[in-house]
């Protein structure tokens, strides 16, 4: 079967080729948490400096928690989606009340917290925890939609829960994190929507979409 060629690919390509980015030289959980954040919507290199702005500005978590929120808006302007930038100081002043300043290893606790969704949720636990958990982006879809040949329409939730179940029993046996970024970045570089990469991707042999013929029609989205 295709998965384990798979994760073993795709988790040694990663490896190989990994980018140095700011926040991939720590696992602080906050610093994981921001860099996601800010991710969310916005491309490595615009956020590159953005990011480094605001961990010089605010290294902790409880710098942040206590920082005038309009400081945090100041550092975030020209971001965009001045939502992300609220609602990750409230989850920072979450943190501080409920678990005393610690992003706390807990998978439940950590989806509880104001602006995390599932995909942040899974992007922290894998990166900062190694648990085993899946982040499950647009670009993850289009990846995994492609290589399984999946038909489902990722625009219906549960066919993102579906893709997430599968993202799952992916990962490697401790290389969550590293497993994820692969996904992530094997989207943002090589199985890009418009043009993708397969005469360099690391796992085109056992491509189904490829193989189909199909990669540019996949993965298929009703509603924008
Ligand atoms: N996009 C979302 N998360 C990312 C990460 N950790 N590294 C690079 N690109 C990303």
């Amino acid at each position: 079967e295709g998965r384990s060629y798979f994760s073993r690919e795709l988790l040694e390509w990663y490896r190989a080729q990994r980018r140095d980015l700011p926040w991939r030289r720590s696992r602080d959980p906050y610093r994981i948490w921001v860099s996601e954040i800010m991710l969310q919507q916005t491309r490595v290199d615009t956020v590159i400096p953005y990011y480094e702005r605001f961990m010089t500005r605010f290294p902790t978590l409880q710098a942040l928690a206590e920082a005038p929120e309009a400081e945090v808006l100041k550092c975030w302007e020209g971001l965009g989606y001045y939502s992300r930038a609220r609602n990750l100081q409230a989850g920072a002043r979450q943190v501080m009340e409920r678990h005393g300043g610690q992003v706390p290893d807990d998978v439940e606790a950590v989806g509880a917290l104001k602006g995390i969704g599932p995909y942040t949720k899974g992007a922290v636990m894998s990166i900062a925890f190694d648990r085993p958990e899946p982040a499950v982006d647009g670009n993850v879809m289009r990846v995994l939609s492609r290589y399984f040949c999946l038909e489902a329409d990722i625009a219906k939730p549960r066919t993102r829960v579906g893709i997430e179940q599968l993202a799952r029993q992916l990962i490697p046996e401790g290389a969550a994190g590293d497993f994820n970024q692969g996904l992530m970045e094997l989207g943002a570089l090589i199985c890009t929507p418009k043009s993708p990469g397969c005469l360099i991707c690391p796992v085109m042999a056992h491509c189904e979409g490829r193989l189909a013929g199909r990669e540019r029609e996949l993965p298929i989205k009703t509603k924008a």
